[in-house]
């Protein structure tokens, strides 16, 4: 193992810090021993706070339909060929009742930009779950609505909130959306979402078009400055109807590395496995736990509905039933010596 990288590696898990350089250096490490002793400092300061639990969060895809898009993304509105679907609320609070049975104490529903579901429907739909399940969490990912929404949903009983920035730089943003998407637009709602008291999710995709490492380490900037208390990340995975279809994804190997760095920077913060990790790799989401991951989140979404919520091409668990994914993550997480555990699973900073 080359010194300097041992010395980036070993600052990194004293001090949380380890320079523009440093973090450039490990992002892109691929040298075996480097990369496992890099996994195992970040496997050990897992461990000391979470004590192995990984948490569980189930998803519910409750709408395709999306106003804006996003030239990497496949539900994107421009996309012609995406066949869309809208649960009702119905549908969506029965999702949620089936997930309580199968232990989830986190009910994330999540969607595209979907306007026909306006602030009231989505505080009905809230509530109903909240009243169903108080001593479950709610999170909710339906993208940027102004502060009186977020704030109405809140007061509703939703505990937290997921919108990834997709990346810490505005130039970086302007190559990835139309002009009518603004970074300025995401950052406020991402404050906005702080202020008002929700548990914040943040995020980005590893190996996005044109994302160069000095970008990534902005990525790593602003969540020193923001404090997320989740940072979800995945590897960027082309979609065949959209402008991106001919762009190289992301690799398995540069996403642990980041879950690694992430776990090093922020001892106490949500890191999920994601559902793209396994996408790219069949193991990707036992080696993010292996690398310092504490979350997954099992899809909960009707059967019929799994296979259009294609924001990337191969999506996987698009054919499981609810139970099928449930039950294959327990499996997995214990095969890597971890167990699940049935709690809301708050972040740290949040636990009464
Ligand atoms: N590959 C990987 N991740 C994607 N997302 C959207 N499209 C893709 C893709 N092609 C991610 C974005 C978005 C989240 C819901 O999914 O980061 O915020
Ligand atoms: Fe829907 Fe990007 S296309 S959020």
């Amino acid at each position: 193992m080359r010194n300097e990288i041992r010395g980036a590696i070993d600052a990194l898990a004293e001090s949380g810090r380890a320079g523009r350089d440093g973090l450039k250096a490990l992002i892109a490490l691929k040298d075996q021993d480097e990369t496992s002793y890099l996994r195992s400092r970040a496997a050990e300061a897992s461990e000391k706070v979470f004590s192995r639990a990984v948490y569980l969060r189930g998803l519910i895809e409750f709408t395709n339909y999306c106003k804006n898009d996003c030239l990497y993304c496949g539900i994107r509105r421009s996309n012609a060929a995406c066949e869309r679907y809208r649960l009702t609320a119905d549908q969506i609070v029965g999702c949620a009742d089936q997930g309580y049975e199968l232990g989830f104490r986190t009910i994330v529903l999540q969607g595209g930009e979907d306007m026909t579901f306006s602030r009231d429907d989505i505080c009905r739909i809230v509530s109903r779950m909240k009243e169903n399940h108080p001593d479950a969490a709610v999170t909710l990912s339906v993208g940027e609505r102004d502060r009186e929404s977020y704030k109405a949903w809140f007061d509703a009983g939703a505990d937290r909130y997921l919108l990834r920035e997709e990346t810490g730089n505005a130039e970086l943003y302007k190559k990835l959306h139309p002009a009518a998407q603004t970074w300025e637009n995401r950052i406020r709602c991402l404050y906005d979402l702080k202020d008002i008291g929700y548990q914040v999710g943040c995020g980005f995709m590893v190996g996005a078009p044109y994302q160069t490492a000095d970008d990534i380490v902005d990525e790593l900037e602003f969540y020193i400055g923001f404090r997320p208390h989740m940072i979800g990340i995945g590897p960027f995975i082309p979609h065949k109807d959209t402008p991106f279809a001919g762009m190289p994804a992301g690799t398995a190997d540069m996403t642990l590395n980041l879950i690694s760095i992430l776990r090093l920077m922020f001892p106490d913060a949500l890191l999920p496995a994601t559902t793209a990790l396994g996408t790219i790799s069949p193991r990707g989401r036992e080696d993010g736990i292996l690398a310092g991951a504490n979350v997954v989140m099992p899809n909960l979404s009707p059967a019929g509905v799994r296979a259009k919520y294609l924001l990337y091409d191969g999506k996987i668990c698009t054919g499981d039933e609810a139970a099928e994914c449930r039950f294959c993550m327990e499996r997995r997480i214990e095969s890597v010596g971890h167990h699940v555990e049935v709690s809301r699973g708050d972040h740290p900073s949040f636990r009464k």
